[in-house]
């Protein structure tokens, strides 16, 4: 987070996208904006559940211009007890492979879809995806990330669709490591889908698979 005065100086370099100079102090209102609308978000099946749990919204972490952005599902227990996305086991994991492309969270950008802890770790309803995805929209449009990638069936499937590649949208198992590129308001943006962090808890081949299509994203950073 940049403080006071400090934020006013600074400007970011010019987007080579668009051209246009796009403040960093700008960029922190915005996201500011969008954590607040959330905090207060009554219209969400969810909200109801958080605040009963004493949980916060998992707005997103990271740099507002980072080249390479992370979509994952929703928060679960540990995220919405700290606010920060992946900061359990699948978080471990998502830290592991960031590393082994010497990146670290602050090079990058990760959230969710759903801002909002589904009871029990369920997956995210479409209802809720439809309700929470304008948010992530705002947010894309902030960044204004090179590369997307998506971790996990449900992140992989909006975003495609969003972009107008929903006739490419198939199995995971199929789609993983691969580019798609797509055209967004401030310009062309590659779409990456990866296996959700979760699938290396449990099986060390499906760990080796990540590893492989995390170096793939080496190439845009
Ligand atoms: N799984 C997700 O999809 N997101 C998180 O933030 C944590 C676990």
């Amino acid at each position: 987070m940049i403080g006071g005065s400090q934020r006013t100086l600074l400007l970011e370099e010019k987007n080579i996208y668009n051209k246009t100079m796009v403040s960093l102090e700008e960029r922190y209102e915005d996201m500011k904006k969008i954590r607040d609308e959330l905090i207060h978000f009554k219209e969400s099946p969810l909200y109801e559940y958080r605040v009963q749990n004493k949980y916060f919204p998992v707005v997103g972490e990271g740099s507002h211009t980072a080249r390479l952005m992370f979509v994952g599902e929703a928060p679960g227990q540990n995220e919405a007890e700290t606010a920060r996305p992946f900061c359990g086991r699948s978080g471990r994991v998502l830290d592991e492979m960031l590393e082994s492309i010497k990146l670290n969270r602050s090079d990058v950008y990760i959230t969710n879809i759903v801002k909002d802890r589904p009871p029990e770790n369920r997956d995210p309803t479409e209802e809720e995806i439809k309700l929470y995805a304008p948010f992530l929209d705002r947010q894309i449009n902030i960044i204004r990330p090179r590369v997307i990638a998506t971790l996990g069936r449900y992140s992989m499937s909006y975003i495609m669709k969003h972009y107008g590649l929903g006739t490419e949208v198939g199995q995971i198992s199929a789609l993983h490591g691969r580019e798609f590129v797509a055209k967004t308001d401030y310009g062309s943006v590659a779409i990456v889908p990866l296996y959700h962090p979760a699938v290396a808890l449990y099986d060390g081949g499906n760990k080796q698979t990540l590893l492989q299509d995390f170096a793939a994203l080496k190439k845009y950073i």
